[in-house]
């Protein structure tokens, strides 16, 4: 089992519609028996809270479900767990950086640059417009893709359907 989670700082928005996104786009490719998905923030200001309504509205209207989640924290054990931590903005990654330990042996990195032309970062939406929440999408679903072919190749995993 290959164990990714996405980190941004609040985790009711960028994290959340990633862990969505990239979640559909798994199954979607049958290969939720070899990919676990999850979400965490850097922060500790929403546990245990929903994803932000803007956020889940945004993603419900292209077909993804983040009414399961619910916020929590980034932890140590984290790092034992997961073999791709994918932190949203550059601020994250330099959170986690602070908290990885050094027997940790998977990929710590931003997520948009597993695709060509993205930019680095995903916009933190929180206190912007509307249209925040569909750049986030936007970046996220394009994201979701080259890591889905990524780990693919990266792994030998088999599609089942495409
Ligand atoms: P997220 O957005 O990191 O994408 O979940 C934010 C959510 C909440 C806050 C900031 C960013 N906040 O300041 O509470």
């Amino acid at each position: 089992m290959i164990e990714v989670l996405f980190v941004c700082l609040g985790n009711i928005c960028r994290s959340p519609t990633a862990h969505g996104v990239f979640a559909e786009k798994v199954s979607a490719r049958g290969l939720a028996g070899n990919i676990r998905v999850d979400s965490a923030g850097t922060s500790g200001w929403h546990i245990g809270e929903p994803p932000d309504p803007r956020s889940s509205q945004a993603a419900a209207l292209r077909g993804y479900d983040l009414s399961g989640q619910r916020g929590r924290q980034v932890s140590a054990s984290d790092f034992d767990r997961f073999h791709y931590i994918l932190a949203m903005d550059k601020s994250n990654l330099a959170n986690l950086r602070r908290l990885v330990p050094a027997r940790f042996s998977g990929t710590l990195d931003l997520f948009l640059p597993f695709a060509n032309d993205l930019p680095a970062e995903v916009p933190d939406p929180y206190y912007g417009g509307g249209d925040g929440f569909e750049r986030v999408l936007d970046l996220v679903e394009v994201a979701s893709d080259a890591l889905l072919d990524h780990l693919i190749a990266t792994h030998s995993l088999k599609k089942v359907r495409s």
